[in-house]
């Protein structure tokens, strides 16, 4: 254990960071670990971004993205109130744990779900399933607040309403839910029926992490639109291609947005990366033709794997995770790195049996195709 520094707060000296994937050093691997789009921005895109590489770098961007916003309010029809966006959807999630969950107050360790054993008020709790988007926890941690944590059926599909009520350990009163939606690392997709009646059920924020909804059948975009107490949360990153420029956003009530508004950097998001994302919503066209490559490809992944004794869940997102034959999961993860592709593998129990594996280009598909053949022999 290493000494503690004084100079540090305790919370953040005993802090487990997110562990980000791998983003590889030496060039020729088929990069299938960080759920990254395998098609460039669209040349438009480029363009817009080359031009405005010029003078204006001197000066601040636009502090509230009022053009990016009012586009995203014509896409969502809503109003740029709405709308607060964010250095990425990573930056928003942060913001909301901020926002409207309190710290636990000191001397009173963040402890749950037992809520009367420790005395956590459902105000400090931040809540998920599990297993989901692993920053979650890191989030309330890095703010002191406390976690309560429920696990998803063993098909990554979620509890419904009277279940969750009957299993006693979800908050219904917990300041902040995130449900990602379609889950990760699972890939499974949620209907929006499901999602209305925990939203409903639920007393405090509700998020609803979208960040593969493009590759999905449904989207809860409406009950942003029509609950006070729900935001969307979307990013540029997977669906368009935009990982590199950083740009996430919620959608929700213009009270909840308004209070993100307050706490955030008054520069949060890159001018760069606003002319990048206006861009990409001029040229949608381009990008809902990748989503369609990228299913296609998915879902012959998804045949060719199961064909060599993989167990592939079904998946509504650019990703599939699966349980592969033969070798532990963190074995094939070695072996396949051996052959120049990377994929991920979590820790955690739930998920641990599995590899994730973001959905390439076709030829990269084939590429992880291969490999398995050799692997298996
Ligand atoms: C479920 C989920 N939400 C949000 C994000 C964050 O995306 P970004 O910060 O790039 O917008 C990720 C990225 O991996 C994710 O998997």
């Amino acid at each position: 254990m290493a000494k503690k520094n004084s100079l540090i707060r305790p919370l953040v000296h005993d802090l487990h960071a997110y562990v980000p994937g791998e983003q590889p050093k030496i060039k020729g691997l088929i990069k299938l670990n960080t759920n990254e789009n395998p098609y460039p921005p669209s040349p438009k895109v480029l363009a817009a971004v080359r031009a405005a590489v010029d003078g204006r770098l001197r000066l601040y961007p636009n502090p509230t993205a009022e053009i990016l916003r009012a586009k995203l309010a014509k896409l969502h029809s809503c109003r740029p109130e709405n709308i607060i966006i964010g250095n990425g959807s990573d930056e928003v999630l942060a913001l909301a744990v901020r926002a409207f969950v309190e710290p636990v107050s000191e001397g009173r360790v963040p402890r749950v779900p037992n809520q009367k054993k420790t005395g956590t008020r459902p105000s400090e709790v931040v809540q998920y399933f599990t297993p989901s988007y692993s920053l979650y926890p890191v989030l309330a941690d890095i703010h002191g607040a406390a976690k309560n944590t429920v696990p998803l059926q063993p098909d990554f599909s979620m509890s419904g309403v009277p279940e969750l009520r009957r299993g006693k350990k979800w908050n219904f009163n917990a300041a902040l839910t995130f449900v990602t939606t379609p889950n990760a690392p699972s890939g499974r997709g949620y209907k929006t029926s499901e999602l209305e009646k925990l939203c409903r059920a639920q007393k405090g924020v509700v998020v609803l992490d979208e960040a593969y909804v493009d590759f999905a059948n449904e989207n809860a975009l409406k009950l942003a639109l029509k609950f006070p107490h729900v935001l969307v949360a979307r990013t540029f990153s997977k669906a368009y291609s935009l990982c590199f420029q950083r740009v996430g956003y919620f959608v929700g009530h213009a009270e909840l947005v308004a209070a993100l508004g307050k706490i955030r950097d008054s520069y949060n998001v890159n001018g760069l990366g606003q002319i990048a994302a206006e861009a990409t919503l001029d040229d949608l066209k381009v990008y809902r033709a990748n989503f369609k490559k990228i299913i296609t490809t998915r879902e012959w992944l998804s045949r060719e794997l199961t064909k060599l004794g993989f167990r592939v869940l079904p998946s509504q997102s650019n990703f599939l995770l699966a349980k592969p034959p033969l070798f532990p999961a963190q074995e094939w993860l070695q072996k396949l790195r051996g052959q120049k592709i990377l994929v991920r593998w979590f820790s955690a129990p739930e998920v641990s049996d599995y590899l994730r594996i973001t959905i390439g280009t076709p030829a990269e598909a084939a590429a992880l195709v291969q490999a398995v053949r050799r692997l298996s022999r």
